[in-house]
C-alpha cells in the first residue's frame, strides 16, 4: 500500500510500505477514506524527529470501511463505516473505566513512561503505524472505532478522530463559569473549535488569539471577539479591557510548544537538531525544548482563581514555570492528551444535526490525495494559501 512516511526534518514523503494484516485477535483492518493532518503531526516534522524511526508512518486522524476484523472484535463487521481515535484504549481497564481513554493501562508504553499508544506518533506513544495510508491496523478494535451513519461526507465525521474530542476536553477543563468568559490563545483547528464550542455551551464571551490574519477572520467571521497578538503591544490589557479589568475566567492554551517568539526555545531545538539522536534525546529531554510562551501567556492572562486549559503538547521536562504567578493568582491548571472516547457521546448528536452547529461539513479548506501530501505538509506548516486544516483522501 502507499503511506506517508517521515525520513528526515521536513522530509516526508509517499512510500510503498507492506499490507497491514490481522496480527491480534482485537485487531481491524479498515481502509482509509479520508485522513487528517494535524498541528501535532507538525511537532514530528520540525522537532520531534530524535524520537522517530527513519520509515514510521505518521498520521492519527482517519476514518474508513472495516476492511477485516479479528476473532475478539464483536462489535464491528466488514464495510462498518467507523471513525478511529487518535488513542489507542481497550475500553476496560481501570483508566478506561475512569474516562481517562489517553491513559489506558493496556497500552500505556511502560518502556517509555508514557500514556496510551498512539497512532503514528513516535516510539514515545509506541511507534504504532499511523493512518496517513490507504490502510490501517486498529489495535483494541473491539473498543476504539466509533461507528457512524452511512450518508453525509466524511468531513461530518473525522474530527471525531481528535480536533472534535480535544476542543471538548480543553472547554470541558477549563470550568467556564455558567455566563463567563474565556480566552483562547492560538485559533489553529483546536483552538477554533474551542471557541465553537464554548460559544455552543454558552459562554457569555469568548476572546480569540492569533497572529495569522486568515485564521483571526476565519474566527471572528463567527462572533469571536478576536486580537492579533502581532499587532498588540500590551495583551494582557488587551484582554483586560474587554473582561472587566480582572481577566477572563478561563484561558485555553491552544498552541503548545511550537509558540512563536521565543528565542530560548529555538536555539535548543535547533541545536538538538545538529545532534547525534541519542544526545539530541537527552537534551530535548532534559534541557526542555518548549516555547513556553503561550503557557505563560495563559497564565498572565486568567483572572485570579480561574482556570487555564492546555490542550497544546509540551515535551519538555525541565522548562521553567512561573511559579510565583501560578501560586500567587491560585490557579488551576488541567491538561492532557484528549480522552476520545469519553466525549464522543456528547459529541456525536451534534454532528446528526442538520444545522451542523459546530461547522464541521467546512471546516477543512483542503482536500488533497495522499500522494500529494509531501507537499501539503510543507504549505500546512508555512500557513501557505490559507491552509487551516488539511484531509488527505488515499
Ligand atoms: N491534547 C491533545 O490531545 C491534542 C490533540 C490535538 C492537538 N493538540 C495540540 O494542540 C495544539 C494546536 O493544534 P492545532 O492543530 O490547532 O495546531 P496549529 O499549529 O494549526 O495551531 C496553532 C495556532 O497557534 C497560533 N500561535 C502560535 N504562537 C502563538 C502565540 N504566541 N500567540 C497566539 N497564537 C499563537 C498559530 O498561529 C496557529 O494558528 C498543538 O500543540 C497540537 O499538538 C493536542
Ligand atoms: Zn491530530
Ligand atoms: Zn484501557
Amino acid at each position: 500500500m502507499k503511506a506517508l512516511t517521515w525520513h528526515g526534518k521536513r522530509d516526508v514523503r509517499i512510500d510503498t510500505v507492506p499490507d497491514p494484516t490481522i496480527e491480534q485477535p482485537t485487531d481491524a483492518i479498515v481502509r482509509v477514506t479520508s485522513t487528517g493532518l494535524c498541528g501535532s503531526d507538525l511537532h514530528l516534522y520540525e522537532v520531534l524527529g530524535p524520537f522517530i524511526g527513519e520509515g514510521d508512518v505518521l498520521g492519527h486522524e482517519p476514518m474508513g470501511i472495516v476492511e477485516a476484523v479479528g476473532p475478539d472484535v464483536d462489535n464491528l463487521a466488514v464495510g462498518d463505516r467507523v471513525v478511529i481515535p487518535f488513542n489507542i484504549s481497550c475500553g476496560h481497564c481501570f483508566m478506561c473505566d475512569h474516562g481517562l481513554q489517553s491513559q489506558c493501562e493496556t497500552t500505556q508504553v511502560r518502556e517509555q513512561g508514557m500514556g496510551a499508544a498512539l497512532f503514528g506518533y513516535t516510539k514515545l506513544y509506541g511507534e504504532v503505524p499511523g493512518g496517513q495510508a490507504e490502510l490501517l491496523r486498529v489495535p483494541q478494535a473491539q473498543y476504539g472505532p466509533i461507528r457512524v451513519p452511512e450518508g453525509p461526507p466524511d468531513d461530518r465525521f473525522l474530527f471525531l478522530s481528535d480536533v472534535l474530542p480535544t476542543a471538548w476536553q480543553a472547554v470541558e477543563y477549563a470550568q467556564i463559569p455558567k455566563g463567563g468568559s474565556v480566552a483562547v490563545i492560538g485559533l489553529g483547528p483546536i483552538g477554533e473549535m474551542a471557541t465553537r464550542i464554548a460559544q455552543h455551551q454558552g459562554a457569555g464571551q469568548v476572546i480569540g488569539l492569533d497572529l495569522v490574519p486568515e485564521r483571526i477572520a476565519r474566527s471572528a467571521g463567527h462572533g469571536v471577539h478576536t486580537i492579533d497578538v502581532s499587532a498588540t503591544d500590551d495583551v494582557p490589557g488587551a484582554v483586560r479591557d474587554l473582561t472587566a479589568g480582572r481577566g477572563p475566567d478561563s484561558v485555553i492554551d491552544a498552541v503548545g510548544m511550537e509558540a512563536h517568539g521565543a528565542p530560548g526555545g529555538k536555539l535548543a531545538r535547533t541545536l538538538a537538531g545538529l545532534m547525534p539522536d541519542a544526545v539530541a534525546r537527552k537534551v530535548m529531554e532534559n534541557a526542555g525544548i518548549d516555547r513556553l510562551s503561550a503557557l505563560n501567556v495563559a497564565v498572565e492572562l486568567v483572572r485570579r482563581g480561574g482556570t487555564v486549559s492546555l490542550s497544546g503538547v509540551y515535551g519538555g521536562t525541565a522548562d521553567p514555570l512561573n511559579m510565583l504567578q501560578i501560586f500567587d493568582k491560585q490557579l488551576t491548571l488541567k491538561m492532557g492528551q484528549a480522552n476520545v472516547r469519553r466525549w464522543v457521546d456528547d459529541i456525536l448528536p451534534l454532528l446528526s444535526d442538520g444545522d451542523d452547529p459546530l461547522g464541521v461539513d467546512s471546516f477543512a479548506t483542503h482536500h488533497v490525495p495522499l500522494t500529494e501530501a509531501p507537499a501539503a505538509y510543507d504549505m500546512f506548516q508555512k500557513k501557505d494559501d490559507g491552509a487551516f486544516k488539511v484531509v488527505f483522501k488515499p
